[in-house]
Formats: C-alpha cells, sequence, structure tokens
C-alpha cells in the first residue's frame, strides 16, 4: 500500500498509540504512516473495499490533509480524500489525474472536477466517482482550465522563475482587461456585493501570508489615501488568534495567489463567522479562498509554477488598487477625474515593467559581483518599504542569503548595528516628485550606512540626480507617481535574487524547504 498525504493529521498521536497497543510497529515519526496502517489494517474486514477503508479511515481524521492512496493488489484503482488541503481531479482521453493544483496535468487535459470539503474520489483509467465520507454519492462540478498549454513550459527560458518575471507586463495589462469601461470608470461586475453595504463599511482588514501579505501593505498605502477608511494588514497566520475587531461593518479582504493557503483560508472562515464581508483576491480560478468569500476579482496573472511569486504579486497590487479606487468611485471620496487619471496611470504600467526588463543587464551583474555577500540588507520608506521586505524575501527564499527589509527611519533603533565594511544595503529611494520630504529621509539614511561602510545600491528614478553622490550603484527605474513605484521598483529586486540563486546553483523554481502553497497551519 502506498500512501501520498498532504496537511496534519492532529489527532495521529492517539491513533498512534491505538495502532501500537494493537501491535503495529511504526517506522517513522510521521502522521502519514498512520494513514496507511490504519487502511491496511480495515482492509480486510471491508473485503478489500479500498474506497470503504478510506472513508471509515478519514472519518476518524482531525486536521488538514490530502490523501490519496493505491493498494498493490488493485493496480488500477486509486482512491483520494479531501479535507481543507486542495485536490482536483483531471479527465484525460486516455487516463484520469488527480493532483492539488492543475498545473500538474493541464499539459494532458483542460477538463477538470473540483472536489468539495470531506470528499472521497475513486479513480480508475476511464471512470471517476466521487462520494462523502459516508459513501453517499456526489455530483461533482466540472470546469475547464483556461490556461493554454504553453503555461506549463517555459517559453525559451531556462527557469519558470524568469519566464513569469518576464510575463509581469502582460499579467498586469490582464488583470486590467474589462475592469475598466470606456467612461473610465471601473467595472467589477464579479464584486457582487451590493454598492450599497460598501458605503457602509466602516474598515477594511486586508489577510495574507508572504508576498501576498506585502501586496497587502500596499493596499493599505493606496486604499487610505483613497477612501480615507482605516486599513489593517495582518498576517493570516496572526490574525484569528488574538481578538482582532472584525464584525460587519468591515471588509476583510484575502489575498492569495494560490487560494489554498490554510492560515489565509481560515482567517477569512474566522471574519466570515464575525459577520464581516468578505473579497478574495485570487489568481487560481476555482480555489477553496474565493469559493468561501463572498465576492471574488481574479488577478490573471496564468499560472505560476516557480515557487516564489513574482507576476502574481505585480497583479495583487493591480488588483488591489483597483478595489481601492472602486471603494473611492462608490463612496465618492475621490473625484471622477482623479480617479481617471490614476487609472490611466495604472493603465501605463505594464509599459513601464517592460522598460524596467529591457534594462535589466546591469542587476544581473551586480548580484554576480555580490554573490560572496554574507547579508544584504534592504531599506524603503513608505511604499519602498513593502518592497524592500519583497526584496528580502525573495533573496532568502531564492539564494538562502541572510537579507532584512527595514522602514528606513528605523535604522537608528537597531537595524544600523548590523553595518559593518562592505555589507549591501539596496536602498529604494522615492520619488524626489512625490513627498519631497520622504527624498530627504532617505538620503540622510543612506548617508548614515555608508559612513559606515555599507556599499550602497539604489533603487532610484530615471533623472534623480540627487543621488549621484551618494549611492555606490544606482539602478535605474522609470519615473511614476509615488503609488506605481513598488510595480517598477521591485523588478530588479526578483531579477537581483534570481541571478544571485543561479550563481550559486540552487534551484531557483524549487527553492529548499518551500512549497508552493502552503495547505498546513
Ligand atoms: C508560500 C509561497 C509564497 C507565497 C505564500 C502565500 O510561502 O512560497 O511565494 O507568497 O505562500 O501564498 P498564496 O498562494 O496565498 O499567495
Amino acid at each position: 500500500m502506498a500512501v501520498i498525504h498532504n496537511g496534519i493529521i492532529e489527532n495521529f498521536q492517539r491513533l498512534r498509540t491505538e495502532l501500537e497497543q494493537s501491535g503495529v510497529v511504526l517506522e517513522s515519526e510521521t502522521d502519514t504512516e498512520i494513514v496507511a496502517h490504519l487502511i491496511a489494517h480495515i482492509l480486510p474486514e471491508l473485503n478489500n473495499d479500498l474506497p470503504k477503508a478510506m472513508q471509515s479511515v478519514c472519518s476518524r481524521l482531525e486536521g488538514a490533509f490530502t490523501l490519496v492512496v493505491i493498494d498493490r493488489d488493485q493496480p488500477d484503482l486509486v482512491v483520494g480524500a479531501r479535507r481543507n488541503s486542495p485536490l482536483v481531479v483531471g479527465l484525460g482521453t486516455d487516463g484520469n489525474f488527480l493532483a492539488s493544483d492543475v498545473a500538474a496535468f493541464v499539459e494532458h487535459t483542460k477538463d477538470a472536477l473540483e472536489l468539495g470539503q470531506d470528499q472521497i474520489v475513486i479513480l480508475r483509467a476511464d471512470s471517476v466517482e466521487v462520494t462523502d465520507f459516508s459513501g453517499n454519492p456526489v455530483e461533482p462540478k466540472p470546469f475547464t482550465i483556461d490556461w493554454d498549454t504553453s503555461a506549463a513550459e517555459k517559453g525559451g527560458h531556462d527557469l519558470f522563475m524568469l519566464k513569469e518575471i518576464y510575463e509581469q507586463p502582460k499579467a498586469v495589462k490582464d488583470s486590467l482587461l474589462g475592469r475598466i469601461d470606456e467612461s473610465h470608470r471601473i467595472t467589477l461586475d464579479e464584486l457582487n456585493i451590493d454598492p450599497l453595504v460598501l458605503r457602509e463599511i466602516n474598515k477594511v482588514i486586508v489577510v495574507a501570508c508572504g508576498t501576498a501579505a506585502h501586496a497587502g501593505m500596499l493596499a493599505k498605502y493606496a486604499i487610505e489615501h483613497w477612501t480615507h477608511l482605516p486599513v489593517d494588514v495582518e498576517l493570516a497566520s496572526e490574525f484569528r488568534y488574538r481578538d482582532p475587531i472584525v464584525g460587519p461593518d468591515a471588509l476583510v479582504i484575502a489575498i492569495s495567489q494560490s487560494g489554498e493557503t490554510m492560515d489565509t483560508l481560515m482567517a477569512l472562515r474566522y471574519a466570515k463567522e464575525q459577520g464581516a464581508r468578505t473579497l478574495a483576491i485570487c489568481n487560481t480560478v476555482g480555489s477553496t479562498i474565493p469559493r468561501e468569500s463572498d465576492a471574488v476579482i481574479y488577478t490573471y496573472a496564468g499560472p505560476e509554477i516557480a515557487v516564489a511569486s513574482t507576476k502574481a504579486f505585480l497583479t495583487q497590487i493591480t488588483a488591489t488598487y483597483l478595489v481601492g479606487l472602486f471603494l473611492a468611485q462608490v463612496r465618492g471620496s475621490m473625484f471622477e477625474d482623479e480617479i481617471r487619471s490614476v487609472l490611466a496611470d495604472l493603465n501605463d504600467m505594464s509599459q513601464k515593467v517592460d522598460l524596467v526588463l529591457d534594462t535589466a543587464e546591469p542587476v544581473r551583474a551586480l548580484a554576480r559581483e555580490l554573490a560572496n555577500a554574507r547579508s544584504v540588507l534592504f531599506l524603503g520608506r513608505h511604499v519602498g518599504y513593502p518592497v524592500a521586505l519583497e526584496g528580502a524575501l525573495k533573496l532568502k527564499e531564492l539564494a538562502y542569503m541572510h537579507a532584512e527589509g527595514f522602514p528606513a527611519g528605523e535604522l537608528k533603533h537597531g537595524p544600523i548595528a548590523l553595518i559593518e565594511e562592505g555589507i549591501p544595503v539596496v536602498v529604494i529611494v522615492p520619488s524626489p516628485r512625490g513627498r519631497a520630504v520622504l527624498h530627504d529621509k532617505i538620503v540622510s539614511n543612506i548617508q548614515e550606512v555608508r559612513a559606515r561602510g555599507a556599499l550602497v545600491i539604489a533603487i532610484a528614478e530615471e533623472g534623480d540626480e540627487s543621488i549621484v553622490p551618494f549611492a555606490d550603484h544606482i539602478i535605474r527605474i522609470p519615473a511614476v507617481p509615488t503609488l506605481m513605484q513598488p510595480l517598477v521598483a521591485v523588478v530588479p529586486l526578483q531579477i537581483f535574487a534570481c541571478e544571485m540563486a543561479t550563481v550559486k546553483g540552487h534551484d531557483v523554481d524549487q527553492p529548499r524547504n518551500l512549497a508552493k502553497s502552503v495547505t498546513v497551519e
């Protein structure tokens, strides 16, 4: 018998003791092994009926899990089960598929079935049956995967990550498609929350993890600026374990590329229980988070295969900005011409990101030069701060280097003690045309770290000459309005981390210890 298991079985100690008392010798400490034994134990009693054995065992399991089981003596049969963790079925012409994400089988078929909670799937080469945990038949929901097959290929690039970085201009553009009408108003038809309700909410709470949480932080700057609504951004894993003030007056936005991140899902469920309106910003059609939300805005990044998120991040920013502008439109907190002007800026971003990609060679050269650095610090202010966090996260994820992102103003409260001779410090420089004070302050911060020996790499806009005397290296990005800057400023940081990891010989698309969707808490 072979078992594949994704998730955590929370009552496994109890089940383990029970198995040991009945004489079973376990060879590992894993919760997965007990499933194999539980099934093997009960199978003969059930006339070797593997689906029935799966039903019986699943009914006893607590926690979140996807299980797939095969029995050596019934090689034409695969039985899968899901509770909370993802599992989808692919319907092929000469065989069927089970995977946690459609990306795994999209090159073979685009016809798929959604499985619900607590369901069991009985798969043979020519048949698929679905039941609940009690064996009652269930009609699964069919859907068609609308990616083209090239999504699962590298399209001339060596790495999925590089391909996805280069797809960013299109991803941003696609995420705006159909959402701005001819009179330059935002039409979010999918957002089936009554405008009246949107007028009455008193706060916005964003829950997300990892890169999506950085997009959420950026949403705060934009949405507060445009709507004057307070926006809290919370790491989903922290949200429900304190006592967050969330009720019917809150709009809770869950941002997730995969739509399956367990912490985000749990935060969303908690918010729903408290009566909040929920909105998912998600890249994966049919995944759990959008299914359980009141409304969903899909990001049209296309499938993201590399573990480290890139194009999804840019589309998450785009989508949250659209939501912010839509709230401003509905609530009348901005003039229509102001909204039009921001939308025009957002529309231009695809082309601006393209420009950054065209001029990325110096970033790669710099990454090669700094490959032996022990640690890299990233500093930013205002919207540059989440960008700094994202730059550091990319470097940790891919190059396995110590990297930290800080708000530049916090330097003097600790991080400055880390500055030693030669340490690379990447600084995201705000536009001098935005709030001049932010620019001036960051120049002072640069001087502070430089005076202590740091090697300063400034990410600064074209035409900002005032930075030249203070930086050792300058990476130029197009001059764009302040709130748009993250969309261009993060791109060199993605390329920097990707190149650094490549130079070090790491597997960029599948970094060690990380998963694309984290379906456990
Ligand atoms: C994992 C991935 C990250 C991602 C995070 C949130 O940690 O490796 O790249 O940002 O999960 O994922 P989500 O699918 O919810 O956006």
